[in-house]
């Protein structure tokens, strides 16, 4: 049994094939949490905890006369609020006597077998091979009777423990939340902890930065209305000398594509506290007598064996146990064009055909045709809203288009962005009241559209009803699903003035029934999320988008460090990249070689391309088929950090059984007469002989990780090896 309850010393301990969790319902009857680590056996790890009388940090009442038990130095499984643990807390409520506490103690627990659902938010599955089991503790303030009931499941052979969280007001007076997060983790000794975050900009997705913990609080989050591109609902904690081969890592992955908040406090004591969940900042939401609230769920991994064995942990859980499409497994991914970079929005019928001609030869799919093609639309000024083809552009209709499409045998995409509206469109004139904009100020400008009130069923309903029709009108294989600005004016007209700390997370709950309403009723297509590039790229959409667009910045040498990114937590699968006219200097081999450490496509204008550049990226998209096994189903490593000096960026994917490798080498500059240099060779099998390339000259598995592999350094500068490694029988 993976979870276990031991009556007498009151314990709860999770276990997975590597890791165990414990808490215990310790003095004074407080939920404290005692170790998340490498696995031990059911013992009662509460020897570790120390109590002293710590000046100026208070003591509960219960404990009387006693000054050896604070709350400000035990280690809590969820806190308590303002109830003298002055660190970083999980909640923040205002009760119905207009007191700001809460003082939750457990009063109940259940386990049971399989996974917890969230009724309203995306969660991660169990699949029909895992052996998962479901903890649930309920907290209940005894004042208020409000109660916090703590979810864990528990993925014994993925080494994952997922936590959410559900508040219940059980009292008779409504209560307001001001902060609720999902997770709260405590460690006895963070003194020598780092925090590893992904930080980025538009453009510039997921770049890594690595931070000690120092005595004060660390806050990694989003207010902008979604995950953003400026930070990623993902963190690790690790040791100071973790590398990618060693130490222990702990991630958090927040299942949420809104405001979200990560904080990291190392206390007075250098015990460090994180907690993650729902960003508060202008967060405050009611909730009446038997009113409920579910806090997103944090997948969490821990390993001592380095950022890498973290890395997989995650790609391992999120290729199978995210998203239900069967475009993860079944079906496999399809070469795609897209016509943003070819044409923008100068595009009609005639244009995209002859495209989708040019791009047969080049081994290519599926067209997606993107913005552009609807509404009055020749420029990003007007026509958001309007999900209307466009007959000015599309002349021949959009079912004669497809079928043109379809008569080459490819197949076809289309581009919307459900999320917005153009103030110069129909939609707007006709109900100004469904975008968000705070009456009497003038809304924020970004490019030059206006977001819907996605927590308005109306505006819900009319988003189902006209994409839908789209969607089953014409043959439509794939849809890329984007949103271009980030939520300023925060307000809904069809909530009371006392509600409107409640718009962000409702936008949220909105845009996930749109989606659950658009993309889980026609699951034979395939959708892509976008967000101005990768500005949204996050576990919960995950859950409905097999892939997601990693950047508007198709530039191949900023791709390294966007794909190795995104890599610590994402797998290849998820990376829409593609092959683009930026970057002239560098060889569209090369860029083949970046895009195929993704979902691999073209963003170009085909018909510009030789005959020669033609035939060139035939080969590529059919080595991409190749070695789809390896890049998508593989174990992924970086083997060198694209951030760091050096005049090589390489990665590496091998299959699970270690039969079969792609050694990818991106030359980034070189030096003058500069020294050799090697590419160490990670996850083969030692004992093993492969073949490089289909060279009958066989090297062992032990010879290519440990001497590694000599890169020829007379080439041109952006040049890219790939090395494909075959076990010999
Ligand atoms: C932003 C996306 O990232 C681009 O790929 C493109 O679809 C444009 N939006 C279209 O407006």
């Amino acid at each position: 049994m993976a979870i276990l309850f031991n009556e007498k010393a009151k314990t709860f301990t999770l276990h997975t094939r590597n890791t165990s969790y414990q808490m215990k319902i310790g003095s004074f009857d407080y939920l404290l949490h005692l170790y998340y680590g490498p696995c031990v056996p059911d013992e009662d790890m509460s020897y570790q905890i120390m109590e002293y009388d710590r000046g100026f940090s208070g003591n509960p009442y219960e404990s009387r006369n006693a000054r050896t038990f604070s709350l400000d130095a035990q280690p809590q499984e969820f806190t308590t609020y303002r109830q003298g643990d002055f660190r970083i807390s999980s909640i923040e409520v205002i009760n119905g006597d207009g007191s700001y506490c809460y003082h939750g103690k457990p009063v109940d627990y259940k386990i049971s077998q399989g996974k917890y659902k969230l009724d309203t938010l995306p969660c991660v599955f169990a699949s029909e091979t895992d052996t998962v089991h479901t903890l649930e503790v309920t907290l209940c303030d005894a004042a208020s009777n409000l109660k916090v009931i703590l979810l864990y499941s528990v993925f014994e052979e993925a080494d994952i423990i997922t936590r959410s969280v559900k508040v219940l007001n059980a009292g008779d007076k409504a209560v307001h939340l001001k902060k609720i997060m999902s997770v709260c983790l405590d460690f006895l000794n963070g003194a020598n902890l780092d925090l590893v975050s992904l930080p980025g900009r538009y453009g510039q997705e997921r770049q890594v930065e690595r931070q000690p913990m120092t005595h004060h609080i660390h806050s990694i989050g989003s207010i902008r209305g979604s995950s953003s591109h400026q930070q990623n609902p993902f963190v690790i904690l690790c040791d100071r000398e973790a590398t990618e081969d060693y130490g222990w890592c702990y991630g958090f992955s927040l299942m949420y594509s809104g405001n979200f908040l990560a904080e990291a406090e190392l206390d007075q004591y250098d015990q460090l506290r994180l907690v993650m969940g729902i960003n508060p900042n202008s967060f405050l939401y009611e909730l009446k007598p038997g009113g409920t609230f579910e806090g997103p769920e944090v997948v969490m991994a821990f390993t001592c064996r380095g950022f890498t064995a973290l890395s997989h942990i995650y790609h391992d859980f999120y290729r199978t146990n995210l998203c239900r499409s069967k475009f993860v497994g079944e079906v496999k991914r399809p070469v795609l064009i897209n016509s943003w970079e070819a044409a923008f929005m100068n595009f009609d019928d005639v244009k995209l055909v002859e495209i989708a001609k040019a791009a047969k030869n080049m081994g290519v799919d599926l067209l997606v045709m993107d913005d552009g093609w609807f509404g009055k639309r020749d420029d990003d000024n007007s026509g958001l809203g309007d999900w209307y083809v466009n007959e000015n552009k599309i002349k021949c209709g959009l079912h004669r288009l497809v079928e043109q499409i379809n008569a080459l045998d490819m197949k076809f995409g289309i581009w919307f962005e459900p999320e917005m509206v153009s103030e110069d469109s129909d939609l707007y004139r006709a109900h100004p009241d469904w975008a968000m904009e705070i009456p009497g100020r003038h809304g924020v400008r970004s490019r030059n559209q206006l977001a819907l009130d996605m927590s308005r069923r109306d505006v819900q309903d009319y988003l189902i009803e006209k994409i839908n029709a789209i969607l089953d009108d014409a043959n439509i294989y794939y849809v890329k699903w984007d949103i271009n600005r980030s939520l300023a004016d925060i307000w809904s007209n069809s909530l009371p003035a006392g509600n409107q700390g409640e718009v962000c997370h409702r936008y949220i709950l909105g845009l996930y029934r749109v989606m659950d309403e658009i993309i889980l009723t026609h699951p034979h297509i395939l959708f892509e999320g976008c967000s101005g590039g990768g500005g949204r790229f996050d576990p919960a959409m995950l859950s409905y988008y097999p892939q997601y667009w990693v950047s508007d910045n198709n530039n191949p040498i900023d791709r390294l460090k966007l794909h190795y990114g995104t890599s610590f937590v994402y797998p290849t699968c998820t990376m829409g990249a593609h092959i683009s006219d930026s970057g002239r200097f560098v060889p569209l081999e090369t860029k083949a070689v970046v895009a195929m450490c993704g979902t691999f496509g073209y963003e170009l204008d085909a018909t510009h391309l030789s005959k020669k550049e033609q035939k060139l990226c035939k080969k590529q998209s059919d080595l991409f088929r190749k070695y789809y096994h390896i890049t998508f189903w593989g174990d992924f490593y970086r083997l060198t950090d694209p951030f760091k000096a050096g005049n090589m960026t390489a990665w590496q994917h091998v299959t699970k059984d270690k039969k079969e490798s792609l050694l990818s080498v991106v030359v980034t500059s070189l030096t003058c007469n500069g020294p050799q240099e090697y590419i160490k060779a990670k996850g083969l099998d030692p004992k093993a002989m492969y073949s490089l390339n289909g060279s009958r000259e066989l090297r062992s598995g032990s010879a290519l990780m440990n001497a590694g592999i000599p890169i020829n350094r007379e080439v041109p500068e952006y040049s890219a090896f790939q090395f494909h490694l075959v076990k010999a029988d």
